[in-house]
């Protein structure tokens, strides 16, 4: 069963990278793919790609950090395509490598905006589209490994993918009985130009304070363009939707750090339940289920 054919998916950040490989696993399975990003002309040419393909493709100009753009892509979409049955929110950007106390304000509002926000609105726009036609669909929300460990100097990167993660595990509990299935991909290094996403910063955002950014940047171009290939990832979440995964993991070998990471929070659950403290305290049961 096919159950993607004649569907249609919006990804968000798509003209390179991760998104377009995703965009064109998505088109493979026979999805009307609307395209959009903020870079219009990386946009352009990811749209010639597709439809030489021969993906129906409608490429759109969008910041993700910008509602109202949202719900002109939301409008465009149904003009064309009628329907919308997925959302890829896929753009982000990795911020400039900063401490705690050389990162600046405009950074954070930068990387939050782009990372948090345009997950948010994303959602907030496409998914009662999805809701509206009752056949159910995919909403799919690229955070990273970062999400689930620790980065140092990257504290707007990881704490917006940290949330990311939390926003999809709730969100899949809500969506379920409007059959919208809910993922949350988490790539480790995956060669794009992930490195390099300084160049979609909006003008006014400060640039790199910390004395050793450049060094920091050299590092993560490094291991970015060592990373996995990118055509992988696609048809890797392809794979995982088709298996209803919630989590979409990329890299198997970074499973031994997560794992130590459970482990630490399990034993400091064993601590806590040892409190003397705590034994005669009131704890009320989990309101719902995990
Ligand atoms: N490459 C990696 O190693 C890696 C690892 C984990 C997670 N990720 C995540 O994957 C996603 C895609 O990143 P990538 O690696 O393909 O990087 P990339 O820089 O190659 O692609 C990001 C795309 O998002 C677009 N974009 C940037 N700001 C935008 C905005 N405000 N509105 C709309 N579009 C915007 C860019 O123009 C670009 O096309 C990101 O969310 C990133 O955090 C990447």
């Amino acid at each position: 069963m096919q159950p993607f054919e004649g569907k249609t998916v919006v990804v968000s950040g798509g003209a390179e990278g991760i998104g377009l490989s995703i965009a064109q696993a998505m088109g493979r399975r026979g999805m009307n793919v609307v395209l959009t990003d903020i870079d219009a002309g990386q946009l352009e040419v990811a749209r010639q790609a597709l439809e030489t393909e021969g993906v129906p493709v409608l490429a759109l100009p969008l910041d993700v950090a910008r509602l109202e753009q949202w719900q002109a892509v939301a409008e465009q979409a149904i003009a064309r395509f009628g329907k919308v049955h997925m959302l890829v929110n896929n753009a982000g950007v990795g911020g400039t490598a900063g401490g705690i106390d050389n990162t600046d304000e405009r950074e954070w509002r930068w990387v939050v905006d782009v990372n948090l926000m345009g997950v948010a609105f994303g959602a907030q726009v496409m998914v009662p589209l999805m809701k509206s036609h009752g056949e159910g669909g995919w909403l799919v929300n690229v955070a990273s490994m970062a999400g689930f460990g620790p980065l140092p100097n990257a504290a707007p990167y990881t704490g917006t993918k940290a949330a990311v993660v939390g926003m999809s595990e709730g969100w899949r509990m809500e969506l379920a009985p409007e059959n919208i299935k809910v993922s949350v991909l988490c790539p480790g290094f995956v060669n794009t130009r992930i490195y390099d996403s300084g160049r979609n910063k909006p003008d006014g955002v400060a640039p790199a304070t910390a004395d050793n950014a450049e060094d920091m940047k050299a590092f993560l171009e490094a291991v970015v363009t060592t990373g996995m290939d990118v055509a992988v990832v696609g048809e890797r979440v392809v794979e995982a939707l088709l298996a209803d995964e919630t989590y979409i993991f990329t890299h198997p070998n970074y499973r031994a750090s997560v794992k130590a990471r459970w482990q630490a929070v399990d034993a400091a659950f064993e601590r806590a339940a040892q409190s003397p403290l705590l034994t005669d305290a009131v704890v009320p049961d989990l309101p719902f289920a995990g």
